[in-house]
């Protein structure tokens, strides 16, 4: 029987104990059997942001929230800065345009972290860019950047800066409060071991600050009325039931190994994992690489991946945009662990064998078993 492996970042594997919270009978949110679910989820969520601030969930995959993200801050034409390295960096410029907002975007080479110091000359030229938008992990790249250098540069100017965490969440270090970042969004598709459908939104007080003056049109995602819910335990509208009585049992998981405990153990996988890649022959895409998804470079990527998918049932993805034929990308995140990790690189050896590609044979595992199981 073949074994699925979904090793991709994102969606990403369902823990067992979320599985069995999906397949519960569906209750009425307008009860308090419901209001108290949403009250330690609200309270689990304040923990994996690492923040004192609200987070507001949405019924909508990531995107929505990045798209909250803009809409309730801004009116039309202010000046916003997107950093972008990747398909995802790209995403923010794209989202602020269709706002007709005064876009400008720092190109970061792909693979790599923002340079600070390009940040702060922007910023210094421009002292009345109203928003930072930039990325904790870039998925695309399976770049991690410095969010906590960005964070120390931005808070000295009056733009607020927001994170976008989809993927990196859980995996790589983020704190939030301490660093200073105003407004971080995720999803439920990847570090939370659950299935997409659910958008999250942490908002400080000086976002919030812009949010009473935006002007910009929204409704569904109007942050100012779902925050009047939120502090009742409800919600403005019907919440994604199932999908918020499965995060609860997500969060109880994470919350019992703790953050600190899994920022570690996913670091450990992905050095492990990056050192086992070149031990095959193959180069680590990038420079400041993520813990939450591992990118290697190799040309003809889509055949290795489609032949994995066929013939193995493992799923990793190829890369997107300029790179989705030149690099592979391999996701620990959630609840992929190490073993998983093993698995996929055994599993990646066969295929680049049989396609073809020179590689030391046995070399990977090898490497793997002595920088892991050490
Ligand atoms: C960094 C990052 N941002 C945004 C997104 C988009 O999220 P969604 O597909 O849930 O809308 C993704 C999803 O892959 C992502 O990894």
């Amino acid at each position: 029987m073949k074994h699925p492996y979904l090793m991709t970042p994102g969606p990403s594997p369902l823990a067992p104990q979320v599985k069995m919270a999906l397949g519960r009978d569906i209750i009425h949110h307008r009860t308090d059997e419901f209001r108290n679910i949403l009250k330690e989820v609200n309270s689990g969520l304040k923990y994996i942001f690492q923040t004192e601030n609200p987070v507001l969930t949405f019924a909508s995959s990531g995107t929505g929230a990045m798209e909250a993200a803009v809409s309730n801050f801004l009116c039309l034409q202010d000046k916003v800065l997107a950093v972008s390295g990747g398909k995802f960096g790209e995403r923010w410029a794209e989202i602020c345009r269709a706002y007709n907002l005064d876009v400008s975007v720092l190109e970061v080479e792909w693979g790599k972290s923002p340079d600070l110091e390009d940040i702060k000359e922007i910023l210094d030229k421009n002292k009345d860019i109203k928003a930072v938008y930039t990325t904790l992990c870039e998925t695309s790249t399976a770049t991690v950047y410095d969010i906590e250098g960005i964070a120390g540069i931005v808070s000295n100017y009056p733009a607020i800066l927001v994170v976008d965490a989809i993927s990196g969440l859980g995996s790589d270090v983020l704190r939030t409060d301490e660093w200073g970042v105003d407004v971080v969004v995720s999803g439920s598709q990847k570090g939370f071991m659950l299935p997409p459908g659910l958008a999250f939104m942490s908002v400080s007080k000086k976002a919030l600050s812009l949010a009473a003056k935006a002007s910009l049109p929204k409704y569904y995602f109007d942050v100012q009325k779902s925050l009047k819910s939120y502090e009742k335990n409800d919600t403005p509208y019907t919440p994604a039931v199932s999908l918020i009585t499965a995060l609860k049992e997500s969060l109880d998981l994470i919350k019992q190994e703790s953050i600190e405990v899994r920022w570690k153990e996913f670091s450990r996988i992905a050095r492990a994992l990056r050192l086992s890649l070149e031990e095959m022959g193959l180069a680590v895409f990038s420079s400041s690489p993520s813990s939450a998804v591992t990118a290697a470079s190799l040309e003809g990527a889509k055949a290795v991946v489609a032949k994995l998918r066929k013939e193995y049932g493992l799923s990793i993805a190829a890369g997107q945009g300029k790179v989705a034929d030149k690099i592979i990308r391999i996701a620990h995140m959630g609840y992929i662990n190490a073993q998983d990790v093993a698995a996929a690189l055994f599993l990646l050896e066969e295929a680049l064998k049989k396609t073809g590609y020179k590689i030391k044979q046995g070399a990977a595992l090898k490497k793997f078993q002595e920088e892991y199981y050490v």
